[in-house]
């Protein structure tokens, strides 16, 4: 799968929402009942992060939920993106991006959303094919003034900002045109992972869910 059509693929999914959760997830066992939440809430498109041990047993629980679309996050390595691919992730979102990591992807037929923070990162990811970016760390690299500044020079590039993003920030960066929606883990704090509290997950999944 070239990059130009892993990012065809990669923003179709993130035009099914406005805001993909950003989970970290360390007991598989929650698994169902967090993603069932969350897609019952209007939030179809998840990114489970590859920060805990149990990350691949989650992507394999949450892959069987009905109308769910499972993502692996902080895939830094080719290695990263084969594990996910096989657990049943049907994308994968890095913070950065190498050509490593992309001639990966294309291999095994994994789209990427590859991560770009500044100028020359949006360049590069456009020089290898990629237009669907994951604007990273959004409120650290300056936020929805700073991404409003890339998209007159790169109109071409479309993006996720992640990293800070919150349920009164989103809005700010849904506005620009550059934007197909944002990602953040608030949805799914840990103490509510934790305590199972999935009526207060569902709760914050529809609120973000009616941000656009
Ligand atoms: C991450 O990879 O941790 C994401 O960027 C989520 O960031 P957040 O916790 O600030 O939403």
């Amino acid at each position: 799968m070239t990059p130009e059509q892993q990012s065809h693929k990669t923003r179709a999914l993130c035009e099914l929402a406005p805001v993909i959760p950003v989970l970290v997830v360390g007991d598989a066992g929650c698994a169902q009942g967090l993603a069932t939440a969350l897609v019952s809430g209007g939030l179809p498109v998840l990114e489970v992060t590859l920060r805990t041990p149990a990350a691949l047993d989650v992507i394999r629980a949450m892959a069987q939920v009905p109308g769910g679309h499972v993502g692996a996050g902080t895939v830094l390595t080719p290695d990263d993106a084969k594990r996910a691919r096989d657990a049943g992730a049907s994308f994968a979102v890095s913070p950065g991006l190498t050509e490593r990591l992309a001639r990966a992807c294309e291999d095994i037929g994994l789209p990427l959303l590859p991560g770009a923070a500044t100028a020359s990162e949006v360049m590069r990811a456009m020089e290898l094919g990629y237009s669907m970016l994951k604007f990273f760390p959004a409120e650290a690299a300056g936020g929805a003034k700073s991404l409003r500044s890339l998209a007159g020079p790169l109109p071409q590039a479309s993006f996720c900002p992640t990293g800070g993003v919150t349920l009164q920030n989103a809005p700010d960066y849904l506005a620009l045109p550059n934007v197909v929606c944002v990602g953040g883990s608030w949805i799914a704090p840990d103490a509510d992972v934790a305590a199972g509290d999935w009526a207060a997950i569902r709760g914050r999944a529809h609120a973000a869910a009616a941000l656009r």
